[in-house]
């Protein structure tokens, strides 16, 4: 299918790849650089288009390398700098981009900037960071709490004063008011862009820019209990101020120096916010992710609605894009249970904007339970007990029915889900309607079907369980019916007219029969209609 007027990330289908755990190639039970070009193969069988690595750059790991050390390298648990261009070569070959992690809003504290920053009041990089006065009574400049518990201030006792990380007390905030530090940042992008990668997804981008003042959050009244602990307060000072919407015009202008690359941003944010973002006259980021799917009830009324919203909150021309699962939220299977996961899968791949797919979710990966002695994810550690862990959506990919999955042949960094034996690649891949099978065809029709990828959204009228709308292009119309509980509906002339064909339906089975009178969908069915 050609489409001259449009750029591959808007056709196309994106990938996330948590390195750690896709594939291993040396045995020491961390997924690396080799191990992925050597599943390269399995991402074309799949049929996606681009792969977005979560960071590989040197790192002490306390986030899992959101805490970066050194910028413009490869973490040797990953590989070396030839690995990597070794990747981007190979991709290339089989015609798939590569999407880096770009990490601005923060650095790890043993970063050469932040060692140097911390070292001396006077140091030229001290304005490079987040410094501040203690109050009079010696604490924390103000109420700013990190996402990961407590107080988002650290004294340092050598300086005398406080230093700002959203995250982590290891991940001291870069000052973005600073345009040295902007200006870094934007080599860093170039670094990475001229060494041929295809775009960023940038890191929490509506974090960078703090108030000015740094005045105290307000309460959330709305604070629910067993939530963490930041969500008492509203980011109001904290996040999103104003003057971002001028830092993401730089990076895309810096972006924009190379052909053919997508900034992409990682933004939680009411849609009304998320899509300014954008940018004045689409000069921000080409996509600002869309997590609205992430944290929906599941029920066809309210994705109904949240679907609505968006499509009407998109500017003019902006493109819209859809996420269902990363490396921060439990698994879709898990989420909505493994029936309404193939309902899921439809959905994303049939909506209008670029879906983006996260490693496992097309065979179905679970939530696993972590036990106690086996948590990692820092997250879980400051703040136990409510279930915030992301250990358990960052497990092993399963492979093969081998040890560990075929994952690794040491021991893997994490535990693999219990059901790994019989729920993966090879077993998937030989089941003609398993769920893999399902994404594979799902992906095969949106690249053959203008109507998927450029075609129109308009959402039909319907009740209860149904979720039903048009993707239209060229006079060509598919109807798209989704049956999100587990009862049978009928689908009267009401919701379609008749007749119709059956291009696709979540249980690949029905594929070519022709709907004339009516129609059964059965429970947890979806089907992709072409009307007459
Ligand atoms: C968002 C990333 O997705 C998450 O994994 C990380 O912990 C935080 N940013 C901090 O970098």
């Amino acid at each position: 299918m050609k489409h001259a007027a449009i750029s591959w990330w808007q056709e196309g289908i994106l990938y996330q790849i948590y390195p750690r755990s896709f594939q291993d190639s040396n045995g020491d039970g961390i997924g690396d650089i080799s191990g992925i070009i050597s599943r390269l193969p399995y991402l074309r069988y799949l049929g996606i288009d681009a792969i977005w690595l979560s960071p590989i750059f040197p790192s002490p790991m306390a986030d899992f390398g959101y805490d970066i050390s050194n910028y413009l390298g490869v973490d040797p648990i990953f590989g070396t700098l030839d690995d990597f261009d070794t990747l981007v070569a190979a991709a290339h070959a089989s015609n798939l981009k590569v999407i880096l992690d770009l990490v601005p809003n923060h650095t790890s504290d043993q970063h050469p900037w932040f060692i140097e920053s911390r070292s001396s009041r006077d140091n030229p990089k001290r304005d490079w960071y987040l410094w501040r006065e203690p109050r009079a009574d010696g604490t924390a400049p103000n109420n700013w709490m990190s996402e990961f518990g407590g107080s988002a201030w650290s004294y340092d006792a050598g300086a005398t004063q406080y230093y700002y990380h959203a995250f982590l007390r290891e991940q001291s905030d870069l000052n973005w008011r600073n345009p040295a530090v902007r200006q870094a940042i934007y080599d860093v992008m170039r670094f990475w862009l001229q060494r041929g990668i295809d775009g960023f997804r940038v890191d929490v981008l509506w974090h960078l820019i703090k108030d000015s003042e740094f005045r105290d959050n307000p309460p959330n009244s709305n604070f629910l209990p067993g939530r963490p602990p930041h969500e008492a307060l509203l980011p109001l000072y904290s996040t999103d101020r104003p003057e971002m919407l001028d830092v993401v015009t730089e990076m895309r202008r810096v972006v924009d120096e190379f052909s053919d690359r997508v900034l992409i941003g990682e933004i939680y944010l009411p849609v009304d916010r998320l899509v300014a973002y954008y940018g004045k006259d689409l000069s921000g980021a080409h996509l600002p992710f869309n997590f609205a799917l992430l944290s929906v009830p599941w029920n066809a009324r309210a994705i109904a609605m949240l679907i609505d919203d968006y499509e009407r909150a998109l500017p003019a021309a902006a493109w819209p894009n859809w996420v269902l699962g990363n490396h921060d939220r439990p698994r879709v299977a898990s989420r909505v249970g493994h029936a309404q996961a193939r309902v899921a899968a439809m959905l994303l791949l049939t909506l209008r904007g670029t879906p983006t797919l996260y490693y496992g979710d097309e065979i179905g990966m679970q939530q696993v339970a972590i036990a106690q002695d086996q948590v990692r994810d820092p997250f879980e550690k400051n703040v136990p007990g409510i279930g915030v862990g992301r250990d358990g959506c960052r497990t092993p990919m399963q492979w093969n029915g081998e040890a560990h999955g075929g994952f690794t042949t040491g021991e893997p960094w994490l535990p693999l889900a219990d059901d790994y034996a019989c729920e993966n690649v090879a077993s998937l891949s030989a089941d003609t309607r398993s769920v893999l099978n399902l994404y594979r065809a799902l992906i095969e029709l949106r690249k053959a079907t203008p109507e998927l990828v450029t075609g129109s959204y308009a959402p039909v009228a319907a009740t209860g369980d149904l979720l039903a709308y048009r993707r239209e292009y060229e006079g060509n119309t598919l109807l798209i019916v989704l049956n999100l509980g587990a009862d049978p509906i009928s689908i009267g002339s009401d919701v379609m007219a008749f007749p119709g064909e059956i291009l696709l339906s979540t249980n690949l089975d029905l594929t070519g029969e022709t709907a004339c009178g009516g129609l059964d969908l059965g429970g947890n069915e979806g089907l992709i209609i072409r009307l007459r």
